[in-house]
């Protein structure tokens, strides 16, 4: 695993954006894998900035709450259209669609999606707390593909921030798996903020262990971990 240390927001930003542009600019209708969260903001706002252009590519978010409207303005399409899609020229951008009436379906046709693109060339993460990927809590089988989850109490009360109140918070959501984020070429940890700083030390330690979903990347051979405002020893 590469390792990429930045210091400020700014720098920690603009890096992560500028290993997405060099992938487009190798190959302009890449597919991405896209993250939500409050840890890519700057990196969208630097993709913007730099008029980064996606009308080529094909973008696929990780994960979807179930049971708000996809206009709902915490729902992850609001997110990206928010942050990233109404600000530059996009192609298709695909999100799992967790208004489903059959979400067990709507898993199979996400995961064909993805195929039928060739699968994912650069796919961005974030890090939850407790080591989640997506919406994988500890003990998602490593085996996994895109499915439906019960969301953590622990990971509802940290996005519970950005909702009225905890009881708004979904308790489900639709998530790319484990082993469906394993298969992109290549993948971008992002991890900012010293409350990750317990989530990046275990990440560090190597151990792979279901009870910490991120542990499996160091199972990948092209994953670069960008870290910034946390104390990092190795
Ligand atoms: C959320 C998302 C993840 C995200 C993580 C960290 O629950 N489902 O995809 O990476 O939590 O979020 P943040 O960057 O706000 O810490």
């Amino acid at each position: 695993m590469r390792h990429i240390k930045a210091n400020r927001y700014d720098d920690f930003s603009l890096t992560a954006a500028e290993l997405i542009m060099n992938q487009l600019k190798k190959k302009p209708n890449s597919t991405l894998g896209l993250a939500t969260g409050s840890t890519p903001k700057g990196m969208y706002e630097q993709l913007i900035k730099r008029l980064i252009d996606l009308s080529k590519a094909v973008t696929f978010n990780l994960d979807e709450y179930v049971g708000i409207a996809s206009d709902h303005p915490q729902s992850y399409r609001s997110f990206m259209e928010d942050n990233l899609f109404q600000h530059i020229r996009v192609g298709q951008t695909l999100i799992p669609d967790g208004e489903a009436a059959n979400l067990t379906l709507e898993c199979e046709r996400y995961e064909q999606l993805i195929k039928q693109h060739g699968g994912i060339d650069l796919q961005v993460l974030g890090l939850g707390h407790n080591g989640h990927i997506g919406f994988n809590e500890p003990g998602t089988p490593f085996s996994s593909r895109t499915h439906v989850v019960d969301l953590a109490e622990t990971t509802r009360k940290a996005n519970a921030r950005f909702f009225n109140s905890l009881d708004e918070v979904p308790k489900k959501a639709i998530t790319m798996g484990i082993e469906t984020i394993m298969e992109a070429e290549q993948i971008i940890l992002l991890v900012y903020g010293e409350d990750k700083q317990e989530a990046v030390s275990r990440m560090l330690q190597g151990e792979v262990d279901e009870q910490f979903p991120a542990s499996i990347l160091h199972e990948h051979s092209n994953v670069t971990l960008l870290s910034g405002g946390v104390k990092v020893l190795n």
